[in-house]
Formats: C-alpha cells, sequence, structure tokens
C-alpha cells in the first residue's frame, strides 16, 4: 500500500478513536458523580438515560471502548503476523468485548434513544449489522476461512468506528445551529454509520484480499 494512503487512513482512525475516548470521558465525568452519589440527573438533559439505566448504559460503552482501542492492533498486518499466538488469544478477548458492546447497544440504544424513533431504527439496523459481523468473523476462522474472517472483521470495526464520525454530523449540525442537539442525533446516526459501512465496502472492494496486493496489481498478476 502506498505509504500515504497508509498514513492517511490510520490518522483518520485514530482521529475518529479520539473523538470517542473524549465522549466517553464526557460521559464518565458527567455521569458517574451522579451514579455514585445517588444523584437523580435533570429531567430533560443529555445524562438522565445514563444516570437512570447504568448498567445498560455502561456495559455498552466499557466494552465498546476496549473493543475499539484494541482492534487496530489486530488489524495491523505486521504485528499480526509476528505476533500470531497474541493474535489469536487477544482476538477472543476483543471479540467477547465487541459483541457485549453490541448487544447493549440494542438494549440501551433501541428503548432509550436521545433522538427519538429514527435513532432508534439506526442502533438496531448498524448494532445488528456490527454483531452479524462480529460473529460471521468468527465463524469464519473457526472454519479456517482467513480471507472471510478479514473481511467481516473489517466491516465490524468501521462500523464501530462509525461511533466516532456520529460525533462529527452532531458537532456540524448542531455547532453551526442547523438543527436542535436532539434532532442532530438521527440524521447523525444514519450519516456517520451508512458512511463506514460503505468505506468499508469499498476498502475491501480496493483491496480484497491478505496479500497485500492492491486490486490493480491483483489483475496484472493474473494476467
Ligand atoms: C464498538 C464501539 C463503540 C463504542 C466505543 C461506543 C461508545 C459509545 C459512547 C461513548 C456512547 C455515549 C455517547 C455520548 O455521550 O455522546 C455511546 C452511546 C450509544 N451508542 Fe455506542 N459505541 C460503540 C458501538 C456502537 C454501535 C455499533 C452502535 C449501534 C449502532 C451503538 C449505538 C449507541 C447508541 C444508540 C448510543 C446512545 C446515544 C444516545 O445517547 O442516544 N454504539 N456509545
Amino acid at each position: 500500500m502506498p505509504r500515504a494512503v497508509a498514513v492517511s487512513m490510520w490518522s483518520v482512525v485514530f482521529l475518529l478513536i479520539a473523538i470517542v475516548l473524549v465522549f466517553a470521558g464526557i460521559r464518565f465525568g458527567t455521569d458517574g458523580p451522579l451514579i455514585v452519589t445517588g444523584t437523580p440527573a435533570e429531567g430533560d438533559s443529555f445524562e438522565l438515560r445514563y444516570v437512570e439505566n447504568p448498567w445498560l448504559a455502561y456495559l455498552h460503552i466499557v466494552p465498546g471502548v476496549l473493543y475499539l482501542v484494541g482492534a487496530p492492533l489486530q488489524l495491523w498486518r505486521r504485528f499480526r503476523e509476528r505476533h500470531f499466538t497474541f493474535h489469536r488469544r487477544f482476538g477472543r478477548v476483543l471479540l467477547s468485548l465487541g459483541l457485549v458492546s453490541g448487544v447493549f447497544a440494542l438494549a440501551f440504544g433501541v428503548p432509550f434513544s436521545y433522538g427519538g424513533a429514527w435513532q432508534s431504527l439506526a442502533a438496531a439496523v448498524f448494532g445488528s449489522w456490527f454483531l452479524v459481523a462480529l460473529l460471521l468473523a468468527f465463524r469464519a476462522i473457526r472454519g479456517g476461512d482467513v480471507r472471510m474472517h478479514r473481511r467481516w472483521m473489517i466491516r465490524a470495526f468501521a462500523v464501530g468506528l462509525g461511533v466516532g464520525m456520529i460525533r462529527v454530523w452532531v458537532g456540524i449540525f448542531a455547532g453551526f445551529q442547523i438543527l436542535s442537539l436532539e434532532e442532530s442525533f438521527a440524521p447523525a446516526f444514519w450519516l456517520g454509520l451508512t458512511m463506514h459501512v460503505v468505506a468499508g465496502e469499498l476498502w475491501l472492494w480496493w483491496r480484497p484480499n491478505e496479500d497485500g496486493l492492491p486490486r490493480s496489481a491483483r489483475a496484472s498478476v493474473a494476467a
């Protein structure tokens, strides 16, 4: 892969992870003191749902953050090739974390969405896609199909990263006062996560295989 492409791609990945970490930190900082002291959140505040449903919310956020921080190591080819045993063991841990986060994305995100029914629908659609991708990645590697394992893991990671892109769209809509904060959430979920599913598919189309050769090079090798 051209170095410039790799550097740009990883920069975007780490920027989006950093955005998610900032928002997770804000959640801990805002909800934590209220949950620990048993203080109720204000009736119309954003944090109300997190403070009233801490188990559902934090069984989504904490494993999700750990999954998102750990996954780049699994996707980094050179590291994977050099530490294959670690890749397998750590993969099981990350898979479990991703599955727990995905299940609680549905359990918390669908009934308690801030932005209403359209956001709930997005959480149901993309949360299910995230879970299906993780499960199919696991099934593929159990069956020895490394190629499909890679493809489904990239699809799952693309959706997980999309969580950062949702915050970018919320920032644009609410920051430029195009929509209120509450109205921003549903379109931000649909836009952010659709963009990431499409980006994942484009990546897989451009680099369909593990061998590191882009589609164009593979065509010329085959000819
Ligand atoms: C796997 C990595 C993930 C991480 C690290 C993560 C992290 C977070 C964080 C930090 C929040 C709190 C939001 C805030 O205060 O701004 C949140 C909320 C939420 N997440 Fe995730 N998430 C992940 C995956 C997903 C997936 C795959 C879905 C399903 C589409 C999802 C759906 C939701 C929903 C619906 C909420 C509630 C938003 C609201 O307040 O209405 N998350 N997540």
